[in-house]
């Protein structure tokens, strides 16, 4: 079984560019993320120079009365990373917060780019009204599109592997990458563009609500046996499916959605599709065909993610590394942007 690299998205073998991409040290990660991001990220770091953001700097924007979640979760999600895959070898894993070189490209960027311009950002958009944040939307919310395009050029990434929700982010960075290069007079940040996986976001256990381990709706990836049993036992399928013989509907059905996202057999499937439309399926048997696939999927990660969690000092050390390693390619941009826009420099 290879999971990670039926997704592969195409230029794998361009190995001169630049990956970055991070996630917001909130919670653990989970199934979602895998699908989405994580599996591709596997992959890519045998061809390409991949960096991952720990972005905990991005988490607090939303999350300031809580900043201990955010610290902590700081090590679980670099936890995630090495289970999965994530090898530190072939991949920078840093702490955002760690390297100033950002939060200074997000000070000088932050002029390149208007209030309205950021209010009309569609993600931007739905999350202040997901947050009910409507007038009281923190400033450093608003403008986190801003850090993000920090993240993504003092890396001088052109490519950035994210959800579909992300793609506005990587069209604001363009849009601010143009406008300095156009002042530099010369091309200083490359444009990245954003990889998104074929298949779509995944969605929660319950079908509706946006997936999150908090709310209980999510697989996170160090889940017990019981719980992924439990999570499946649970998932929203054709609720007008309600004896065997009955025909059933595959479309929103959540366990046939988590079957084209991780079965690696595309026949069964489209098989097991057929039957349950058809009539004569139950959802206990589709049910019980995913979870045998997630307990074999889930059981080395969760395995792999004990062992590390044993010495918290070492994955420290392993993000020390990164982090310096980063903080350097970061300081770099910075000066080069600084020089080239010709900023105060002392002489
Ligand atoms: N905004 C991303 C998310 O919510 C996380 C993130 C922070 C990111 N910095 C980034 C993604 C830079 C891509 C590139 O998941």
């Amino acid at each position: 079984m290879n999971i990670a690299t039926n997704h592969i998205p195409d230029r794998v073998t361009d190995t001169q560019s630049v990956i970055l991409t991070g996630d917001r040290t909130t919670e653990p990660l989970h199934l979602g993320h895998y699908a989405g991001s994580l599996r591709n990220r596997v992959a890519l770091q045998h061809s390409h120079r991949q960096y991952l953001l720990l972005a905990d700097g991005q988490a607090m924007t939303d999350n300031a009365a809580t900043p201990e979640k955010v610290a902590s979760n700081v090590l679980e999600v670099a936890l995630d990373y090495l289970a999965v895959g994530i090898d530190p070898e072939l991949t920078t894993i840093a702490v955002q917060s760690s390297l100033p070189a950002l939060a200074e490209l997000t000070m000088l960027y932050m002029n390149h780019v208007t209030v309205s311009r950021l209010e009309r950002n569609p993600t931007i958009k739905t999350e202040i009204q997901q947050r009910g944040f409507e007038r009281d939307v923190p400033a450093g919310f608003l403008c986190y599109p801003v850090s993000q395009a920090a993240d993504i050029t003092a890396f001088k990434a052109s490519l950035v592997p994210v959800g579909e929700d992300q793609a506005p982010m990587i069209e604001q960075t363009n849009e601010i990458v143009r406008r300095l290069n156009r002042l530099a007079g010369e091309p200083l940040l490359p444009e990245a563009r954003a990889l998104i996986p074929a298949v779509g976001r995944l969605p929660s256990i319950d079908g509706i609500s946006k997936m999150s381990k908090s709310a209980g709706n999510a697989i996170p990836l160090s889940a017990s046996p019981d719980e992924i049993r439990n999570a499946v036992r649970r998932m929203y399928t054709d609720p007008d499916h309600l004896t065997v013989s009955d025909p059933g509907k595959v479309e929103g059905n959540v366990v046939f959605t988590y079957l084209d996202a991780f079965s690696d057999d595309p026949g069964t499937v489209s098989d097991l599709k057929a039957r349950y439309r058809r009539g004569g399926l139950g959802d206990m048997q589709v049910k019980n065909h995913l979870e045998e696939i997630l307990q074999t999927l889930i059981w080395p990660i969760r395995e792999r993610r004990a062992r590390l969690a044993d010495d918290p000092g070492e994955v420290m050390r392993m993000l020390r590394d990164g982090t310096d390693r980063a903080r350097k390619v970061t300081q770099e941009t910075l000066d080069d942007v600084r020089a080239a826009l010709g900023l105060f420099h002392w002489t």
